[in-house]
């Protein structure tokens, strides 16, 4: 087994090495945007006809959800793209694929866990783009894995938990958006199920959901990280406000959460709820 972890400087390639070196050492090539640039098609055939890898998990993508409004044909190259020639590649070359999609493919109007057979009605550009990422690697590469998730943070990267924990300090009122709920996902987690599922007895292609268990807003989120990380006045003080009271340049589903139903049956798995998971990686986080 041979793997490579593309975009491995992210929030989740970062924590795909710390996981793949503790359970399963030197095995991994780690590919970061400036050593392998995945919309240049000429540099990443020759890197792969040269790699003899058996799996590429790729982490890379564009996630700049509002910059996406005006930056289509960056966000489509990677997201699209360089995903198409990542699943001609695996035909010809005879690797699987574990690719990252995301909640933000459907429109949010469902009232119960999205599963993975629901049809996809994205919002935005970057979702529209995740959405054709997939139909690509369906299409051109069947046999492999797609795990759609959510909400995701890490100690490594910029996400919500630390733009939170930023503010912290701060005395401006700390407005959060409370109608939009979801499933925050520790990245840490979501590294530990896809190296339970590469290491699987059977290999099983498709489409899955991982989210950590449980759900929240974005300001029931902000509020438990501040209770956690001891700031209990500006936890109080948090000010819950709508999605349209924010202005931003992408649509958002105001549900997004994720039936695991499929993930947690076929693999066997356990997943931890989104406060706990919170917790490991405050306790991971630098106290400043
Ligand atoms: N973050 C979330 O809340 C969230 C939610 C649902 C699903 N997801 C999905 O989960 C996966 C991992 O997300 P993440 O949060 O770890 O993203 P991230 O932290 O933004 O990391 C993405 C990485 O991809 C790299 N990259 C961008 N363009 C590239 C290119 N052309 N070639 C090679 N690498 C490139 C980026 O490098 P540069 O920074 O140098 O460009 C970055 O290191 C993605 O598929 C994402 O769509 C994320």
């Amino acid at each position: 087994m041979k793997l490579l972890i593309t975009g491995s400087n992210g929030q989740l390639g970062r924590e795909m090495r710390e996981v793949l070196e503790r359970r399963v050492p030197g095995i991994s090539t780690y590919v970061g945007h400036e050593e392998l640039d995945l919309t240049d098609r000429t540099a990443v055939e020759t890197f792969l006809a040269a790699g003899d890898f058996t799996h590429i998990i790729n982490c890379a993508a564009y996630t700049a959800v509002d910059k996406a409004e005006e930056e289509k044909m960056q966000c489509a190259a990677v997201n699209v793209d360089a995903v198409s020639n990542l699943a001609r590649l695996a035909d010809e070359l005879g690797f699987k694929i574990v690719h990252f999609s995301t909640d933000y493919v459907f429109d949010g109007n469902n009232c119960r866990p999205y599963t993975e057979s629901d049809k996809p009605e994205p919002m935005s550009v970057y979702g529209v783009t995740k959405r054709r990422g997939e139909t690509a690697l369906i299409g051109l590469s069947p046999e492999s894995i797609i795990i759609r998730t959510g909400w995701l943070y890490s100690s490594f990267g910029s996400n919500f938990v630390k733009t939170i924990l930023k503010r912290a300090k701060d005395t401006a009122p700390l407005r959060v958006v409370a109608d939009q709920i979801g499933s925050p996902t520790y990245a840490a987690d979501l590294a530990e199920t896809v190296v339970d599922i590469i290491l699987a007895p059977h290999w099983t292609p498709g489409i899955f959901h991982y989210t950590n268990e449980g759900i929240a807003s974005w300001y029931d989120f902000a509020v438990a990280v501040l209770e956690e990380a001891g700031y209990p006045e500006r936890a109080a003080a948090v000010v819950p406000i709508t999605s349209g009271d924010l202005v931003c340049a992408a649509s958002r589903p105001l549900y997004g959460v994720l039936s695991k139903a499929r993930i947690k049956a076929t693999f066997n798995i356990n997943i931890p709820h989104w406060h706990a998971a919170m917790r490991r990686c405050l306790a991971k986080m630098p106290q400043e």
